[in-house]
Parts: structure tokens; sequence; C-alpha cells
């Protein structure tokens, strides 16, 4: 259904979700790109585009709503949205969909999975998450893009 599908991946940690990102691209067929590649003439060449980073502090990465706010409303373009963290509940992306809608996107699908982690204490434990996103994390990843071409 998607012709064109563009991937902004604000991946900063570990590139948990760029390798989420990537196995998503290979399906749709997709460019992947970092926010700051970002710009928002772009948007009328694509017609799904997924945002995606890590979870920090319960959100999406700042830069990607930094991008968001330069946009103009969109005639309910189609988007998704996906992350890692080390708690992957779907609350996490609450306030980028809320950005997200409030420009008029379509929102048609979101994903999560956990994300290796070892930041501020949980260095000394040797992280949290470890290998995730795994090999089953990103076959969900795949079947999940390949369903948002059937819709
Ligand atoms: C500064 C910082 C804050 C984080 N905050 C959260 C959080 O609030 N909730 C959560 O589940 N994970 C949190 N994480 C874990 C990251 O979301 C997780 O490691 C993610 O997979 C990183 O993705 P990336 O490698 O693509 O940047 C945080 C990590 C860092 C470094």
């Amino acid at each position: 259904m998607y012709e064109k599908v563009l991937i902004v991946c604000a991946s900063v940690h570990h590139n948990n979700t760029l390798n989420v990102a990537k196995v998503m691209g290979e399906e749709l067929n997709a460019e992947i790109i970092k926010p700051s590649e970002f710009k928002s003439e772009m948007i009328s060449d694509y017609d799904l585009i997924g945002f995606g980073s890590g979870i920090y502090n319960g959100k999406n990465h700042q830069s990607i709503f930094n991008l968001i706010d330069g946009l103009k409303v969109q005639n309910h373009k189609h988007a998704f949205i996906f992350s890692t963290s080390t708690i992957p509940v779907k609350v996490m992306h609450k306030s980028l969909k809320e950005s997200l809608i409030a420009k008029e996107f379509h929102i048609v699908g979101e994903f999560y999975c956990k994300g290796f982690m070892n930041y501020s204490f949980t260095k000394f434990l040797g992280g949290l998450n470890k290998g995730r996103p795994n090999d089953r994390d990103l076959e969900k990843a795949r079947n999940f893009a390949r369903d948002l071409v059937k819709i």
C-alpha cells in the first residue's frame, strides 16, 4: 500500500532502536535517517513516516519532538511510532502520540520492545535487558512492519 517510507530514528544510547529500525526498514524498503538529517520539506515525498527512539525519562527522545514541533499541520499523513526501553509499555508513547495527533498525523501502528540499558547505577549490575533487542524482538519488529503494509 505504501510507495515510499521514511523512518526517522534517534538511537543515542546503544543503537538499540536503530537495530529495530533497520529490520523495519528492510521490510518497508524505507530510508532511515537521524532527526538531524530531517528537513520538513521531505515529508511530502513519503506516504508513511516512522518515528522511533529509545525512551528517556518516560518519553521518546527530545530530538523527535523538536522535529515534529517544526512541522506544519499534516493532512492525515500516515505515521507509526516505535521505541526500545527498559520497561516497554505503551504509555511511554503517549507524549509522542499526542504531538503527532496535534499535527494531524494518522497513527497506523506502534511497536515497542526491550532495549539494553546500563545507565547510572544499573552499570554496577552489568546493565539491564542484556542482549535486547534480541532475534525474537527483531522478528516481531519485522512482522509489525509487514502488517503495516497489509493495512
Ligand atoms: C538517560 C536515560 C534515561 C532512560 N529513561 C528510561 C525510562 O524512563 N524508561 C525506560 O523504560 N527506559 C529508560 N531508559 C532506557 C532506554 O530507553 C533503553 O536503553 C533504550 O533501549 C535505548 O535506546 P537506544 O539505544 O536506541 O538509544 C533510559 C536510558 C537512559 C540512558
